[in-house]
């Protein structure tokens, strides 16, 4: 299994390119089989989750031609509409934003059919509001043996209220409502930046979506959705990630290719206890030379603090002075890492959906398990900052989310290496002693 093996203690310096957001990119990747004409897509960011639901639509007939790295065309004009459109387990289950293709397919088609979504362990994860949604167009749902099927004769406008806000539900029956006949509100949508986005790019599509970002989404229906060319917006959390690697290393990094507007939440709690943040029109400079303080964090919806960064944050505060305690809204089993980062020498204590940080001097370190995306980052930056070595398994975690994590953190400064063998770990220490 492939590792990361990282030598810690120096502070990252220089400047990251950001990509494309993951969370736009699986809404937007699902809604582009949703013309039989061809969307080219750019700014992908080319990573294991993206790559996943390339394969899924394939896998029902989609046309899918990788232009570069970054860059893909979609036609979903082959998709075998009277043969099977089941997206299947061994698909779904690694990602859980296949559920998008319900949405897409469900608006274009009139029927899907999707196993239940996998994705990262960070506690219950329902979908009763995107059920509700795709009934309230006129669709008939249903589960079983793993699978969620919907169909529907006609779907028809509705006025939906969501009783939680949920980025997926809002977007998979925005998708629906793209096509149906009439009108649809959305009331208490979620209103993250990547909402905006896949409504723009339905919208460049032909889609008559508006008021996206805020808690009502008006869609008026239309007939059918044409090709286009988009370009995704820069990923909030790969940004944020890199902000917390200037405070978690006490560095200075140029965190480049972002919308400042974004990061609001992130750059606000991280100016508060103590860094400096300069902002541009498309980059934020996080610079931390002394130890940073504690403060309090309770994650909410978007323009909250976003629960994505919540592992990288609490991290940062694992090192800052004084007592912190974070509040888990979001997802109630997202604290899992706080055991691993213990073994590194955290103070850390868990109470129900808050954990109490006594921020300590320096992490020791330690061979550590990423438990989910985030988190996983978030290691391998306490690793980064740590004396001696650190190894963080489970790198595919990571992989899911992050496009060369690692390369990326070299540029910076830091000693880490992707690694499969013992021999390629000693290899490393030898190389950087
Ligand atoms: C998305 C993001 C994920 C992020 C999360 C919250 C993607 C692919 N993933 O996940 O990275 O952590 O938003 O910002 O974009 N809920 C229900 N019923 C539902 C749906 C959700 O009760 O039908 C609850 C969830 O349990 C959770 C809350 O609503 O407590 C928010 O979940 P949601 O916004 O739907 O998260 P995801 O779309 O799964």
């Amino acid at each position: 299994m492939e590792q990361y093996v990282i030598k810690g203690g120096k502070p990252l310096k220089g400047e990251v390119i950001i990509g494309g957001a993951k969370n736009a990119a699986l809404g937007i990747l699902a809604a582009a089989v949703m013309t039989d004409g061809v969307c080219d897509i750019d700014n992908m960011p080319n990573v294991r989750d993206t790559n996943v639901l390339l394969q899924a639509i394939e896998a029902i007939g989609a046309t899918v031609t990788r232009k570069s790295a970054n860059e893909v065309a979609i036609s979903g004009k082959g998709i075998h509409t009277n043969g099977d459109m089941t997206i299947d387990d061994e698909y779904i289950r690694k990602i859980r934003a296949s559920y998008y293709l319900l949405g897409a397919l469900l608006g274009k088609y009139h029927k899907a059919q999707v196993a239940l979504p996998g994705g990262c362990d960070i506690g219950s994860r329902p979908i009763d509001q995107h059920i509700k949604g795709f009934k309230a167009l006129g669709a008939e749902v249903e589960i079983s043996h793993g699978m969620i099927s919907a169909k529907a004769e006609r779907l028809v406008g509705a006025h939906i209220y969501f009783d939680v806000v949920s980025v997926g539900a809002t977007i998979n029956v925005m998708m629906a409502a793209a096509l149906a006949e009439g009108n649809t509100v959305l009331e208490n949508a979620a209103k993250e930046p990547h909402i905006v986005d896949v409504a723009n790019f339905l919208n460049s599509m032909g889609a008559n979506i508006k008021g996206a970002g805020t808690d009502v989404i008006r869609i008026k229906g239309v007939s059918e959705l044409h090709s286009t060319e988009y370009s995704i917006i820069p990923d909030q959390i790969e940004a944020g990630t890199f902000m917390t690697a200037a405070a978690i290393t006490k560095g200075d990094i140029l965190v480049k290719n972002v919308i400042p507007k974004h990061l609001e939440a992130i750059s606000a709690k991280l100016m508060e206890i103590g860094a400096t943040i300069e902002e541009y029109d498309d980059a934020v400079r996080v610079v931390v030379n002394d130890r940073l303080t504690n403060t309090n964090i309770k994650t909410l919806p978007y323009p909250g603090f976003p629960t994505d960064m919540q592992p990288q944050m609490a991290i940062t505060l694992a090192l800052s002075t004084g007592t912190s305690v974070i509040t888990e809204s979001i997802f109630e089993n997202r604290f899992k890492y706080l055991d691993e980062l213990s073994r590194m020498g955290a103070q850390v204590k868990v109470e129900g959906n808050t954990a109490i940080i006594e921020g300590i001097e320096k992490f020791t370190s330690a061979v550590v398990q990423a438990p989910d995306l985030r988190a996983g980052a978030g290691l391998v930056m306490a690793g980064l900052s740590a004396d001696g070595f650190t190894i963080v398994e489970g790198i595919q975690y990571i992989q899911r989310g992050y496009e060369d994590f690692e390369g990326k953190l070299r540029a910076l400064g830091g000693q880490i290496e992707k690694v499969s063998t013992e021999k390629e770990i000693q290899k490393f220490k030898l190389k950087v002693g």
